[in-house]
């Protein structure tokens, strides 16, 4: 019997009490008409006579106890408790944790309003693409050296090669396959090369393609498009300049850089002090393009371009590393809350 009513003693002063219900609970386990304490007071019974009085008083004791800590208890029971607060309906909302849109996203949507705004619709087209739209309709002849300047992961599918597509300018083919001009359309999207990974390249990236057709479109709607795209984008200060290039599905083509928005053409390590960065590649769609993909090309005259949304990011957030764009660290998404 002194065993279990220092057990019961021992329980009493180790009970944790979290809120008002472990209060009620407390009473209910050691005061309760079933509680611990009722069920010694009728052990008593078969107590001898002679230690009846001794236990009895033990046995008051520990109820004192018990019945002191339970008043002690609900006297502070509101400070214990923070289901109080939960049930005050008038307290102010607590903040969600909104997320953010991710960098590569709002430049995508600060490109697409640009060109939507001046009459370009979207469009979009696969990630795995034949060699058709993404060689062969673009004017890369069959084991033309210019296929090795995009590496290709190419998939085996029975006897066909086919591929992860390297560019979107796959997208303008299957466009021109399935519209006549005017055409005028932008092709956001997700293209993939295999390049080891590093700050300065990755295996996928993002582009966005754009496609004119129309009659009499010449160079300088090219040229006209393109400023304004860099003004809007950059600033109105912002100026371009072409330089003459190579691709297999423009004649002419031409890289464009924009003036460097980070030094104002002043000069800085991103510019390599030259004050140009360059943004993007373009030209005149080559007419074998246009007659591949169904348009007349003795009618109808366009220019293409291909920008990668990465280095526009680069240029408008200053990132220099291409891999934290898909590392998924808060700490770098986090800073685009302001963003949306
Ligand atoms: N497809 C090219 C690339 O990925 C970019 C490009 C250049 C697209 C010239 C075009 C263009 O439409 O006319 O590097």
């Amino acid at each position: 019997m002194i065993n279990q009513i220092q057990n019961i003693e021992k329980e009493i002063s180790d009970y944790q009490i979290n809120d008002t219900a472990d209060i009620e609970k407390f009473r209910i386990h050691f005061l309760g008409s079933k509680g611990l304490i009722k069920g010694l007071y009728a052990l008593l019974r078969e107590v001898p006579n002679e230690q009846k009085k001794e236990f009895g008083q033990k046995i008051n004791e520990l109820r004192s106890y018990a019945e002191n800590k339970l008043n002690e208890y609900k006297a502070s029971g509101t400070q214990v408790s923070d289901t109080v607060h939960e049930e005050d309906l008038s307290r102010p909302v607590g903040q969600d944790n909104l997320g953010s849109h991710h960098p590569l996203t709002i430049i995508k949507r600060e490109i697409i309003d640009i060109f939507n705004k001046i009459g370009f619709s979207i469009s979009e087209g696969p990630e795995i693409e034949d060699d058709w739209h993404n060689f062969s309709a673009l004017n890369f002849p069959p084991e033309h050296p210019a296929r090795d300047m995009q590496d290709t992961f190419f998939i085996q599918k029975g006897d066909e090669e086919i591929a992860l597509r390297t560019h979107t300018s796959s997208v303008q083919v299957r466009v021109m396959e399935n519209n006549q001009p005017p055409i005028r359309t932008i092709s956001p999207g997700r293209v993939y090369r295999n390049e080891a990974i590093s700050a300065r390249a990755h295996c996928f990236f993002h582009q966005v393609e754009g496609l004119y057709i129309d009659e009499g479109v010449s160079f300088a709607d090219l040229k006209q498009t393109l400023l304004h795209f860099a003004k809007e984008m950059f600033g109105e200060k912002a100026e371009i300049r072409l330089r003459p290039s190579y691709f297999p599905f423009t004649e002419p083509s031409a890289e464009v850089d924009v003036s460097c928005t980070i030094c104002n053409s002043k000069g800085c390590n991103v510019c390599k002090y030259t004050g140009w960065l360059e943004i993007l590649g373009c030209g005149m769609v080559d007419p074998n393009v246009l007659d591949a993909s169904g348009i007349d090309s003795k009618k109808y005259s366009g220019f293409a371009f291909g920008m990668g949304i990465e280095r526009i990011a680069q240029l408008k957030f200053k990132v220099n590393d291409l891999r934290i764009y898909s590392e998924n660290d808060t700490r770098f998404l986090n800073q685009f809350k302001s963003a949306l």
